[in-house]
């Protein structure tokens, strides 16, 4: 199958416009990320900050864009790291301004040195600024400066950018919303993953390592053509899988074990996926690890058949845990009444995260799941993961008043992790293509 370009420059351009309208008068500052050390004098591979990514698309650090609303001759400024045939010789190729300009659509560019000279100017005339604080540590001195610079001013000249305000709520509602474009690229990055997940569960014998199954899944990422992962991959053999962020994939897979997977690959232009599957390392199902993974199967499809317009992420939670209650009480793993367990919160010994997140440009993505009181209402165009799992292991106390664990329960940790659009007709699983039949787990 062919993969779904890209996305274009005239959609960044149309972000930027839906970005600027809804700035109204107030001026927004976008700073992109910067190199991290991994260690020494080392650095990450680079990875662009999503908000940064989505408004202009240019994928280099050391960057900022400020959006202007009340200069509607020149509404996006980029200032980029200048072309320099010494720094790309080491670190390879920059656009500089020109290429801010011609190929990423800004109104002016210019030297990221200049900023501290250049952004009061800027500001002049905005009713406002929106800046992101306690992120972005080079860039924030020199915004609050330019700030304190307009309220000095501000009795002479009669007017100044006096409010400082969180540009996320207006740029977060925008990603939350995806576009038929973004969809598509979600779509790929759902196909890749799930290829990866089909091809590391045909892979898996007792004896593998765990990260020689990591190997297999991120290969296929990058033979693809993605990134690579697009987070740390959690390849988690029996117990291991009980550790929810366990990543070091370094145990031997051991028959009569499950074998957890919660991978996903992140494409070119940042979009990802989140998959998690579990299956039986020796190819076959002991009785409790097919019950317990039937019982996590029965609430995943129960919690995704509730999405749809106007449901809320919390009832999609909520069906999950009902579900899984009423299973753990039939099994004798929890006693009481389902409602009495889940007011008290008395399964979260087996069961202590939400059912999912938001998924986009970043995996656990922005957008608000509350406003105030209010649950945000699902509306087509919104991603979300669907994940219950369950984890028997003896690391928390069990709940007083609930039952002590049997033995042959423990070390058992199921995840099923699917990618949901919502649609006007109600959801589409991404990920379908990475199977969960109990049959299709086995060998
Ligand atoms: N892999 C992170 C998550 O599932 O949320
Ligand atoms: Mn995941
Ligand atoms: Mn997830």
């Amino acid at each position: 199958m062919a993969s779904p370009p890209p996305i274009d420059a005239a959609a960044y351009a149309e972000r930027r416009g839906r970005f600027l309208h809804r700035l109204g008068g107030v001026a927004a500052v976008i700073p992109a990320s910067s190199l991290a050390t991994h260690h020494a004098d080392v650095e990450h591979a680079f990875r662009q900050n999503s908000d940064f990514w989505y408004l202009t698309g240019f994928d280099e650090p050391g960057a900022v864009a400020l959006f202007l609303p009340h200069c509607p001759e020149h509404p996006f400024v980029l200032f980029v790291e200048p072309r320099d045939p010494t720094a790309e010789v080491w670190n390879g190729f920059r656009w500089g301004c020109e290429g801010a300009v011609e190929r990423f659509g800004a109104d002016r560019a210019h030297p990221i040195a200049e900023l501290p000279q250049r952004l009061a100017d800027y500001l002049k005339g905005a009713e406002g600024i929106a800046f992101r604080v306690g992120r972005h540590p080079a860039v924030e001195p020199l915004v609050l400066q330019a700030w304190a610079h307009q309220l000095d001013r501000a009795p002479r000249t009669g007017s100044a950018a006096l409010g400082l305000v969180a540009p996320c709520p207006m740029l977060h509602e925008l990603r939350l919303r995806k576009s038929p474009e973004e969809l598509e690229r979600l779509r790929e990055a759902a196909r890749i993953s799930a290829e990866a997940h089909e091809l590391a569960r045909r892979v898996t014998r007792p004896g593998l390592l765990e990260r020689q199954v990591q190997a297999v899944i991120e290969q296929h990422f990058l033979e693809r053509g993605a990134r690579g992962a697009a987070y740390g991959s959690i390849v988690a053999g029996g117990d291991n899988a009980c550790v929810l962020h366990y990543t070091a994939n370094a145990a031997e897979l051991r028959d009569g074990d499950l074998l957890l997977i919660d991978a996903g690959c992140s494409l070119g232009d940042y979009y990802n996926g989140d998959i998690t599957r579990t299956f039986p390392v020796g190819g076959r199902f002991s009785a409790e690890q097919r019950t317990l993974y039937e019982l996590v199967l029965a609430a995943q499809e129960a919690a995704v058949a509730v999405v749809r317009p106007e449901a809320t992420a919390e009832q999609v939670h909520d069906t999950a845990v009902r579900v899984l209650v009423e299973g753990l009480l039939e099994l004798g793993l929890l006693r009481g009444s389902a409602d009495s367990v889940i007011e008290q919160g008395a399964y979260r010994h087996l069961y202590m995260h939400r059912t999912g997140h938001w998924l986009g440009l970043d995996v656990h993505d922005v957008g608000a799941y509350r406003l105030g009181e209010h649950p945000v209402a699902l509306e087509p165009g919104m991603v979300l993961t669907v994940e219950p799992g369950l984890y028997v292991s003896d690391r928390l106390p069990v709940p007083e008043g609930q039952p002590a664990i049997e033995e042959r329960w423990k070390g058992i940790g199921i995840r099923i992790e699917d990618d949901v659009a919502v649609t006007e007709q109600g959801h589409e699983v991404l990920t379908a293509a990475a199977l969960k039949a109990p049959a299709a787990m086995e060998r």
